[in-house]
């Protein structure tokens, strides 16, 4: 079935710039056709979006949404003047643990259900709040029997009574033997407290000598080795990025390392937010996500971090709104999401204003009207 959606006021396609009073017609799974409304073709239904701006839906490629549990204590200790560390992550594991499948599979569904009604139409999502072989294995499969993309994110945390040396050979050894059939990429939190440079290069070698995708969490909590890591070893995205030397921002602008931002983050830890304008200066490619995840940044609103992009970062609507659509298609080295162009996935949202200008015009306003993933009507 194909369906044409006209009356469209503002199109963004990330390929043709912005196209007004456009049209695009959707067949099966597929975007078919785009261009100007007078000049579209039929197509067994029709959707008027009267003057709404359109976009691709927004693809969150960094969260965490297998786990259990609640750290809102640890929120409120945070606004009262507590600093973030890498330690709370064990609050979630030891919840993630003791949880059954039924509810950790019923809290990623529902997570991923309120991301969809916001416009997201295609998520990444972690292991790492297992850190045995048997949790982590069961994350990895139940994300995999949910989102698009997942990642093994084992070297999340040391667990207690472990030594580091120790777990990374788990990691390396039996953990990644039993995950890596249920993931495309493979994450390193690669900073104090958590994993070491030697460490997590260790970690990331092995993923990939086994085929794995590489990620790291890198300069999320200071100034770090997780960009050079990063770029040395060509994953496909860095992400947190909040403390960057010059020497970073030129390494990820000569490279294809997507430079992934997380600014509800950086909100919710009461970090600084990253200097998103030195790395678009010079040449870097951007990507923003969510950060979905229960201690460091829990909302799944990418809406909120195209807003504060714009507001806080002095990046420009059309900045944002590429680097939440377009960006996290490259952090993910994808090439069918993240466009409105013949042959992607139909994945569009249409929202509630004139213009893309309205999700920062309008802070905080919900502007979802209307959202497809894969060609069908989710909202
Ligand atoms: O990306 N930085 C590491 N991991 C998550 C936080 C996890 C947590 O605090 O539970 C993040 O912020």
């Amino acid at each position: 079935m194909s369906v044409l959606i006209t009356g469209i006021g503002e199109l963004t396609t990330n390929v043709d710039g912005l196209v007004r009073d456009a049209a695009l017609v959707l067949d099966g799974e597929r975007v078919a056709w785009t261009g100007p409304a007078s000049a579209a073709p039929a197509a067994d239904s029709r959707v008027d979006v009267e003057g709404r701006a359109v976009l691709p839906g927004w693809v969150d490629s960094h969260t965490h949404l297998v786990f259990a549990g609640d750290r809102t204590a640890e929120f409120a200790a945070r606004m009262a003047g507590k600093p973030y560390t890498a330690g709370g992550i064990a609050v979630t594991v030891e919840a993630t643990r003791a949880a059954s499948d039924a509810t950790l599979a019923a809290g990623l569904r529902r997570h991923v259900a309120e991301a969809v009604a916001q416009g997201t139409t295609c998520l990444e999502t972690k292991t790492g709040y297992g850190l045995t072989v048997a949790d982590e294995l069961r994350s990895a499969r139940l994300a995999a029997s949910v989102v698009d993309e997942v990642t093994f994110l084992g070297a999340h945390l040391v667990p207690a009574g472990t030594s580091m040396p120790d777990y990374v050979d788990l990691v390396c050894g039996e953990m990644l033997d039993a995950v890596a059939p249920h993931v495309r990429w493979a994450d390193v939190f690669c900073e104090t407290g958590a994993f070491d440079e030697a460490a997590s290069r260790t970690v990331l070698s092995a993923a990939a000598a086994r085929g794995l995708g590489l990620r790291v969490h890198g300069n999320q909590l200071g100034p770090g080795p997780g960009v050079r890591l990063a770029v040395s070893m060509g994953a496909a995205s860095v992400d947190h990025c909040t403390y960057l030397t010059q020497s970073d921002v030129d390494a990820l602008a000569g490279s294809d390392t997507v430079a992934t931002l997380l600014p509800a983050c950086d909100l919710s830890t009461r970090q600084p937010l990253p200097d998103a304008r030195a790395l678009l200066d010079a040449g870097a490619t951007v990507a923003l996500a969510s950060n979905c995840n229960p201690g460091s940044s829990y909302t799944s609103s990418m809406a909120y971090c195209v807003t504060t992009a714009v507001l806080q970062m002095r990046m420009s609507v059309e900045e944002a709104v590429r680097a939440a659509t377009w960006g996290g298609a490259q952090a993910l080295r994808r090439t069918d999401v993240g466009v409105l162009a013949v042959g992607a996935r139909a994945d569009v949202h249409v929202l509630d204003a004139p213009s893309a200008t309205h999700l920062a015009y309008r802070p905080g306003v919900p502007l979802t009207w209307a959202v497809w993933r894969a060609g069908e009507r989710v909202r």
